[in-house]
């Protein structure tokens, strides 16, 4: 099926060909800043409720583009929909982050998991993907995602969000086999997931490996990395998803661009502790660069907001391959009116420093 895109920009710079502009979207981008997400949710009931709904998550897929002139559209939906459909019973309190009534503690547990049905309890999240894709009707691209099988470990170990994953990371010391079996299996569901989402007419994918940078450089190499690398092969090999660009991030992970690169991904995200421009003169000849504003600044004064826009652009140059970003998810104290100062400075600087 060809592809009519009215807008590419973010596809061709994740390819590294010349744009007119530098392409840009946020990470979290259909969210609690926004008034409208938040009615949404109310409808729903709940945040699963929502995800849940391929309709509701349509709706709020589209909300951010409806204000904002985005270069791309992200499904709606969670990583931890992978450990939920594997019967670990996810939750979310109001106010309170992810909580699985059921986590993964022993050999036993492990071995009672298995790849989920993509067509079964992870249909809805593919009917979402369909119904996205007819409404976006081309007007710009959509990305899937997946949590990396590392960064699900970490939720599906500990029970819930933590600051450090103390737990999980003992089980990597202490039973490094029961770790590779759980990362294992855990690797089968996010490929056979992504490559699902392929199918159902995503137009990139995207690894959020958002706990990578926990673990010192030989642990990241060997729980992380490798589990990511494995997926990206896979997925370089099935007809739904090899001509698919695939942006892989690890939050926190600055020593391993390089590594990462290796990996033969599309692109790499870019938090906000690394200077982008000397990312890309590390690994700006293999992949693109997705980032790296820091998200707090969208909770300063829009002429902060503009200048610090301006120093990412700057700071990358006049080369092809950026997509800006956040270095992080938007959060949800941020003024909508910020959003709409972030995404016209860097259309209008991004064609000044390209000269276009
Ligand atoms: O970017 C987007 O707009 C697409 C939607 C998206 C969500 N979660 C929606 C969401 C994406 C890409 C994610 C990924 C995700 N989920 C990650 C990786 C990215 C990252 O932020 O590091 C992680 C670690 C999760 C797990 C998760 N989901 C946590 C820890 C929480 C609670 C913390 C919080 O921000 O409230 C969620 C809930 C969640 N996922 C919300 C949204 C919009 C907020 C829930 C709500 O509306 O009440």
């Amino acid at each position: 099926m060809a592809v009519e895109l009215k807008n590419d920009r973010f596809l061709r710079a994740l390819r590294r060909e010349p744009t007119d502009t530098t392409p840009l979207w946020v990470m979290r981008q259909a969210g609690r800043y926004l008034p409208e997400y938040r009615a949404t949710r109310e409808r729903a009931g709940s945040f699963m409720a929502l995800a849940q709904a391929p309709e509701l998550a349509c709706e709020v897929t589209l909300q951010p583009l409806a204000r904002f002139d985005l270069d791309a559209a992200i499904l709606f939906s969670d990583i931890l929909t992978i450990p939920d459909a594997m019967g670990l019973g996810l939750t979310f309190a109001q106010g309170e982050g992810p909580q699985f009534d059921r986590p993964v503690r022993s050999a036993a547990d492990v071995a009672r998991l298995a790849v989920p049905d993509m067509d079964g309890e992870l249909r809805y999240v593919m009917d979402a993907v369909r119904l996205i894709r007819r409404e976006l009707d081309g007007r710009v691209p959509l990305i899937g995602f997946s949590g990396s099988p590392w960064t699900l470990a970490c939720y599906m170990v500990e029970g819930h969000g933590s600051k450090d994953f103390a737990r999980v990371k003992a089980m990597g010391w202490n039973e490094p086999a029961l770790m590779h079996q759980l990362l294992s299996v855990i690797e089968k569901s996010v490929t056979a997931y992504l490559i699902a989402q392929a199918e159902a007419g995503a137009q990139a994918l995207m690894v959020f490996d958002t706990w990578g940078g926990l673990l010192g450089p030989k642990a990241f190499g060997e729980f992380s990395l490798r589990y990511m690398a494995g997926v990206v092969d896979a997925l370089k090999v099935h007809a739904a998803s090899r001509d698919l660009p695939v942006i892989l991030f690890s939050k926190g992970a600055n020593g391993h661009f390089e590594a990462l690169a290796d990996t033969g991904c599309t692109a790499l995200g870019v938090d906000w502790t690394a200077d982008i421009g000397e990312v890309r003169r590390r690994v700006g000849g293999r992949v693109a660069l997705q980032g790296n504003l820091d998200p707090s600044v969208l909770r300063a004064t829009p002429e902060i907001v503009e200048r610090e826009a301006k120093a990412v652009l700057d700071a990358f140059g006049n080369h092809p391959g950026h997509v800006f970003n956040l270095g992080h998810g938007i959060t949800p104290e941020v003024d909508p009116e910020n959003v709409k100062v972030l995404v016209d400075t860097v259309h209008a600087h991004g064609r000044t420093i390209r000269g276009s």
